[in-house]
């Protein structure tokens, strides 16, 4: 990877996959693309900026062709539960950011990145130590877009040698940007109130398990696939990854044993409900240790530490 791409640049995971790019492959060769006007000025602060809306080809085969891009992360989705609201809009734009990327990347001989999600699974996948290839069924628009976009990610490697890889990304806890409309932010969001308030109201059921990840560990996660070895690439599209699974019962312990003084109650919401209940409990993650040497570093106690260490400065800072 030596020119950089990152569309949807200003979302909960370009901003700070944005500056770990930076870091790792050079600042003026990160370009960080966004749709929204105030987040493209925002970025340009820290990071070459550009607006652009993914669903705009010659919009984006321009940004390819002025910045010499040879890899391209596509971070533009519509999330789970705000899918739900308005499915022909989240068909139109995870699937019409996706088909853009995927040819342009096969025109300008690009590495493409698409995350995928613990979404493209469903009811009745196994939901105990969840298989890298197993049934897939969402009955989610977000899992549809993300089942088809694995597939088709795997079809343009191999019908036209477009270098595609992916990851099945569990819920991601992070400090930098809020998550917004998934079904799994309830475990940012939860930091946030209990740093500030000491109260939190959760929409998800109490004893659901879902897999998580903490952003250090999702962007390591990201880099190391991209720079994987092809030749030990059995899959592509997509990899199980996961560091930790609980429920938010157990993440609620885990934070009030650090402030004491937290309370959380439930008003669940039923579409968050009926979509936690259909993904899996754990994924078993071995294809991507064995394939690209994935290895997470973070567990449930040091995030819960670090979140709380964080959000804590944030508050201090005035930040929210
Ligand atoms: N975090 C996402 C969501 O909840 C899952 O990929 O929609």
């Amino acid at each position: 990877m030596k020119k950089i791409l990152v569309v949807g640049a200003g979302g909960q995971i370009g901003t700070e996959l944005v500056p770990h790019l930076q870091k790792n492959y050079g600042h003026d060769n990160v370009i960080a693309a966004d749709l929204r006007p105030e987040i493209v000025e925002k970025l340009s602060k820290t990071a070459v900026a550009v607006p652009l809306d993914a669903l705009d080809t010659e919009a984006y085969a321009e940004t390819i062709k002025k910045y010499e891009v040879d890899s391209i992360f596509n971070l533009a989705a519509l999330l789970s539960a705000t899918g739900e609201k308005n499915p022909q809009l989240a068909w139109k734009i995870n699937m019409g950011a996706l088909l853009n990327s995927l040819n342009l990347a096969k025109e300008y001989g690009c590495a493409l990145f698409t995350p995928s999600s613990i979404g493209a699974f469903g009811e009745n996948t196994p939901h105990n130590k969840t298989p890298q290839d197993t049934v897939m069924r969402p009955n989610t628009i977000y899992g549809v877009c993300k089942v088809s976009g694995e597939l088709l990610s795997d079809y343009y490697h191999t019908r036209f040698g477009v270098d595609t890889r992916s990851v099945r990304f569990p819920g991601i806890i992070s400090n930098g940007a809020m998550p917004g409309g998934g079904t799994t932010d309830y475990a940012v969001e939860v930091f946030y109130h209990a740093v500030k308030t000491g109260k939190y109201t959760c929409e998800v059921p109490e004893d659901t398990y879902m897999d998580m990840l903490y952003m250090p560990d999702a962007l390591e996660a990201t880099t190391q696939l991209m720079e994987a070895d092809p030749d030990k690439l059995i899959h592509r599209n997509s990899f199980n990854i996961t560091s930790m699974s609980f429920t938010p019962k157990q993440l609620f312990a885990k934070i009030k044993e650090r402030i004491p003084e937290f309370e959380a109650d439930y008003k669940i919401d039923p579409v968050k409900a009926r979509i936690s209940a259909s993904w899996p409990d754990c994924l078993d993650d071995s294809c991507a240790r064995r394939e690209w040497g994935w290895n997470p570093k973070w567990g449930i106690d040091e995030m819960v530490d670090d979140m709380i260490r964080a959000c804590r400065e944030k508050l201090a800072r005035g930040e929210y």
